[in-house]
Parts: C-alpha cells; structure tokens; sequence
C-alpha cells in the first residue's frame, strides 16, 4: 500500500504586519529584513490561535480533497506552538471538525514538523493501519519571540497549512530521507518552561527563541542539498526531473544557496516568505497550498519537499503531485 496526497488547505491570521510597521516599534528597517532575508511582511495572530488556524486549514484540505470527518482516521499536527500542553493541538482539531474515529497526536519536529507527520503517516498507511490521515503543520510563533530581540523577531510569523493523505494501490511518496543532530540542538533553541517543582530552584522568567543565525545558515546549506540529492537518486530520479522545490521558508539566502548546491535554476525555488515570513512547521504545508489554488501543481508532476530546522532536524521527499 502507498501514499497519495489529495489535498491541501491553509489558513492565516487577518492582521497583516509590514517591514514599516515593524520599523516603528523596533529599530529596524525594510531594507535590513528584505534584502537579508527576503521577507516583506508576515501574518500574526490576534483572536486567532493554533487549534483555530489548523482547524481552518483542516476544513479547506477536506473540502478541497473531498474527504468528509467520519474518513479521517489519523491527525498528526507537528508544532511547537500548540495552545496547551495538553489537550495536544490535533485533539482540538479532531473536536472541532467532528472527526469521531480517528487517532490524533501532536509532534514537535519545530521547521520540520510536518514533513515528519508525513512520513509518519506514509508508515501508519503503508501497513494497512489506516487509510485517510489529516497532517496538519501550525505554528503560533509570535507568542514565542522576544520582541526586543530585533536579530529574531522580525523573521517569524503564524500561520497553519494542511493536507490530506490516503492510502493507494500506486505509491506517490516516491522516497524519503529523515535525520537529528541533537549535538547541535542549542544554535536554534526555546527553553520557554518555568518550574514550579518545590524541589528545583529555577529561573521563573520565561525565555524565548533565541538563534545563533550564522550556525542556522550553515547547517542547511550544508544538509538540505545532501538530503534532496539522496531523496531524489533514492527515487530513481535526477534534479533534472524534478518540476518544483517546496522547501521550508526561513530566508531567501538559503533558498538560492541550496539552489546553486543542486545546480538548479531558482525558479524551480517557489516562495511564500515574502508574505508569510518564516512559519516553522507550517510554511511546507502553506506554500504548497498556495501553488495548488494557484493550479501550478498539475498530474504527473514530481515535487521535492524539504524541511529543515529546531532540533536540528530535516527531512525531504519527493511527491508525484496526483490530486
Ligand atoms: N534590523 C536592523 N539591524 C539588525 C537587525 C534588524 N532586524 N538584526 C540584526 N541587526 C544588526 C545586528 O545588530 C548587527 O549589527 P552590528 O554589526 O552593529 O553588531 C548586524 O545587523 C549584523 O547582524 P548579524 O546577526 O551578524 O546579521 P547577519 O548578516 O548574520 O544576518 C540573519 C542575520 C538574516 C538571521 C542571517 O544570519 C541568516 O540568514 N541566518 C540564517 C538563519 C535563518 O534564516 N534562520 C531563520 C530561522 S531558523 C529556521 O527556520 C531553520
């Protein structure tokens, strides 16, 4: 049994914030962020939250997939923004969309959250286990930023993107790479717990992402080129075959990089930073629902997806879109 992506969803906060709109509250400026990074300005949330942004991106993947609630079986959101501890984010999804039957859990992989979904779900179906699974990428990020840290901020945003996948006689998850450096966990980190055991003496204050940037870059220039190069030979494919690139938004910097490692033109590269900023687990899942309303996913065609970041961790596949 194989995977078949049939369909994908979105949802952004309303409140839509500039370059300029950051440059009066911080000292910064558009020409910093956008020739460093690419991005313009980024959605964040106001009323709405994790659970509610996943929900509404769950309902457009379902209608855009034709799959109704009582389909479902499996919901995995991987974030690390859920709204609580527990309930985890995708118990509140299966609530709210009144998906009686399935099993839902979160997973915390930070940017690479929801190629990790995937591929779990692509285990969960393969064996028979379950035939339609929601995986959901969500991230309320703004709540997770010191804002007076300029260097950080600016590069997030929120947002939650969806897709619906199903079990299939004909496999079009062609192939799959996965992989951890826990050694280098601490240059993109968030310890944000306080704790209140009697016992422990800690700091109560809350801390927030902090980001040794230049070590971020490194290490996805270095791995995402390696990892797609494995994932695609693995699919009996060259990066001639491959039709797009959707790869994690952190910065357009890296995207050109990874670009010139594969020997790839950059039109192959797609982008949503420029108005999403970078939105973690859900910018894979957001970008490739924005190319599919925009019908630039046609039937047949081989897409290579890449996540990559908090962990460290990364992913890659490679799709044959037939939606
Ligand atoms: N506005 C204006 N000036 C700023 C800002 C800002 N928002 N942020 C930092 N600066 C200043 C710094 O204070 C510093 O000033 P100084 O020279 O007087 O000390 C100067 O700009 C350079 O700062 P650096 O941190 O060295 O800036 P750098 O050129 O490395 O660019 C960036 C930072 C864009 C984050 C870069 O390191 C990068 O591209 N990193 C890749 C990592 C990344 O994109 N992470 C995203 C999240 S991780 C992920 O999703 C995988």
């Amino acid at each position: 049994m194989g995977t078949r992506m049939i369909g994908t969803g979105s949802s952004l906060p309303k409140a839509v914030v500039t370059n300029d709109d950051l440059s009066k509250i911080m000292d910064t400026s558009d020409e910093w962020i956008s020739s460093r990074t690419g991005i313009r300005e980024r959605h964040l949330a106001k009323e709405e939250t994790t659970a509610s942004m996943s929900t509404e991106a769950a309902r457009r993947a379902m209608e855009n997939a034709g799959v109704t609630a009582q389909e479902i079986d499996l919901i995995i959101v991987g974030t690390v923004s859920a709204d609580h501890v527990t309930p985890a984010c995708a118990c509140e999804v299966q609530a709210a969309i009144g998906a009686v039957d399935a099993v839902a859990f979160d997973i915390n992989a930070a940017c690479s959250g929801f190629m990790f979904a995937l591929n779990i779900a692509h285990a969960y179906l393969q064996t028979g286990f379950y035939k339609t699974a929601l995986i959901i990428g969500a991230e309320t990020l703004s709540k997770l930023m010191d804002w007076s840290d300029r260097s950080t901020c600016v590069l997030f945003g929120d947002g939650a993107g969806a897709a619906i996948v199903r079990a299939d006689d004909r496999n079009r998850l062609l192939a799959f790479d996965q992989g951890s450096d826990g050694i280098k966990g601490s240059v993109l980190a968030c310890p944000n717990r306080s704790n209140n055991n009697p016992l422990v003496e800690t700091s109560k204050e809350l801390s927030y992402v902090h980001m040794d940037g230049q070590e971020v870059y490194k290490f996805a220039v270095t791995t995402v080129p390696v990892s797609l190069q494995r994932t695609i030979q693995a699919a009996g494919l060259t990066v001639e075959d491959i039709d797009y690139f959707v790869l994690h938004q952190a910065n357009i910097r890296i995207l050109q990089a990874v670009a010139k490692r594969l020997k790839v033109s950059e039109d192959k590269f797609p982008i949503s930073l420029d108005h999403c900023g970078n939105i973690s687990a859900a910018s894979v899942p957001i970008l490739l629902d924005e190319m599919n309303r925009q019908g630039l996913l046609k039937s047949g065609m081989k897409i290579a997806l890449a996540g990559f970041g908090g962990g460290l961790t990364w992913a890659s596949a490679v799709l044959e879109w037939d939606a």
